[in-house]
C-alpha cells in the first residue's frame, strides 16, 4: 500500500469524551495522520468486558465516531471493532499463545475487577480477564508498527509482543510484526476539582470537562475549578511554587493552542501578580475555541447521519480486508482450515 510506517491505536466508546481524552489521544491521533499510515478503532467489543447496557453501547459507538470525525479523523481510516469480527477470531488463536500467568500479573486487570467486585453484584467477566489478548488481536491483525500508547497501556503492550513472539516460534515463521509504543508529547490534564488525579469521569461532574460542554458549562465548571489554598510555598531560591491547580489550569490553556496567554499567565505568576479570575476566563476562553469548531463540524455530520454512517461501514469493510488477509495466513500457519468469507 504505502511504505509508511504503521500505527494502529483504538478507543472505547464509554460515552462523552472529556479533555483528558482528548488531549491524551485523540488530538494526537489527528496529528499522526500526518505522518504515519494510520488505523483507528472504536472497540466495542471491549465495552463489553464490563456490565453494560446493548443499546447504549450501540449508541455510545455511533455518537463516539461522529465526535472523532469533527475533531479530524480522517473516515478512511476509522473502524468499528465488531464489523470486523476476525478481531475476535484472532484473540482465539492468540488467546492459546498466551501465558496464563502473565495474563494474571497485568495491573489493570487487577484494577478494575477489585473495582467491579466491589459493585452491586460483584461480577467480573472472564472478558475482563481476556481484554489484553483482544488487544493484542487488534494490534497485530494489522501488522501495527507503533501504537501510540500512555504509560497505563505499556504493560498491554509488553503483552502483545510476548504473545507475537510466541505465535511467531510455535509456527516458525517471522509472522507477526513486534509493535513498539509511540512515545509523543502528551499534556497531561489533571481533574479540575482534584488536580492531584487524572482527568476522568467516574469520579462525577466536577472532575471534567466534556469535548461537547457549551460555553456556559465550561466557564462555570473552570470557575469552580480548584487552584490553591492560598498558603503560599516557595522553593529554597525563594520562588513561588505553582499548585497542582494552578498548573492544570495553565496546562489545559497551552493544551488548547493558547501558548503566548499562557506565557503571559505564568509570567505574572512568577511575577506574583496573578490574579486566578483572570486565570480562570483565560482558560475557559480556551478551550471555548478549541471546542467551538469541533461542536460545530459534529453538528453539521449528524444533519446527515445517515451519509457518515454509510462512510464508516465503507471505511470499516475496508479495513477488513487487511484483517481477512491476516486470518487467511494465520489460520494456514496455525493448522487451521482456510475460509473466504464475502465482504
Ligand atoms: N485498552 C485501550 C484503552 O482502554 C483501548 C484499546 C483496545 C487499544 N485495543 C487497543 C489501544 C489497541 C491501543 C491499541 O485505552
Amino acid at each position: 500500500m504505502s511504505d509508511r510506517k504503521r500505527v494502529l491505536s483504538c478507543i472505547q466508546p464509554t460515552g462523552e469524551m472529556h479533555l483528558g481524552n482528548y488531549f491524551g489521544a485523540v488530538a494526537n491521533w489527528v496529528r499522526l495522520q500526518e505522518e504515519y499510515d494510520c488505523v483507528y478503532g472504536v472497540v466495542d467489543y471491549h465495552a463489553m468486558t464490563a456490565p453494560y447496557n446493548a443499546q447504549k453501547l450501540r449508541a455510545n459507538t455511533w455518537d463516539i465516531i461522529f465526535t472523532l470525525l469533527a475533531t479530524g479523523v480522517k473516515a478512511d481510516n476509522l473502524f468499528i471493532q465488531s464489523m470486523i469480527p476476525e478481531h475476535t477470531e484472532l484473540c482465539w488463536i492468540l488467546n492459546c499463545m498466551t501465558s496464563y500467568g502473565m495474563l494474571t500479573r497485568m495491573t489493570q486487570f487487577k484494577d478494575k475487577s477489585a473495582n467491579q467486585s466491589s459493585s452491586a453484584d460483584g461480577f467480573i467477566s472472564a472478558g475482563l480477564f481476556d481484554y489484553p489478548v483482544l488487544q493484542a488481536a487488534d494490534i497485530l491483525i494489522y501488522h501495527a508498527d507503533f501504537v501510540p500508547v500512555g504509560k497505563d497501556q505499556e504493560q498491554h503492550l509488553e503483552l502483545s509482543r510476548n504473545i507475537a513472539s510466541r505465535f511467531n516460534q510455535s509456527f516458525k515463521k517471522e509472522y507477526f510484526v513486534h509493535p513498539e509504543p509511540l512515545f509523543t508529547e502528551i499534556p497531561k490534564v489533571q481533574s479540575t476539582a482534584d488536580p492531584t488525579r487524572k482527568m476522568s469521569k467516574s469520579a462525577g461532574a466536577k472532575h471534567y470537562i466534556a469535548l461537547l460542554d457549551d460555553p456556559a458549562a465550561i466557564t462555570k465548571k473552570i470557575k469552580s475549578a480548584v487552584t490553591d489554598t492560598g498558603e503560599v510555598t516557595r522553593d529554597e531560591t525563594g520562588k513561588r511554587i505553582m499548585s497542582p491547580g494552578v498548573a492544570n489550569l495553565i496546562s489545559m490553556m497551552r493544551a488548547s493552542g493558547a501558548q503566548d496567554r499562557a506565557d503571559e499567565m505564568v509570567a505574572a505568576f512568577e511575577a506574583e501578580s496573578l490574579r486566578y479570575g483572570d486565570l480562570k476566563v483565560a482558560t475557559a476562553e480556551a478551550i471555548v475555541e478549541l471546542v467551538t469548531p469541533i461542536q460545530e463540524r459534529r453538528k453539521e455530520l449528524l444533519a446527515d447521519k445517515k451519509a457518515v454512517k454509510s462512510q464508516i461501514k465503507a471505511s470499516s469493510a475496508q479495513i477488513r480486508k487487511r484483517a481477512i488477509q491476516t486470518l487467511k495466513e494465520v489460520r494456514d500457519l496455525a493448522g487451521l482450515m482456510p475460509y473466504s468469507p464475502t465482504v
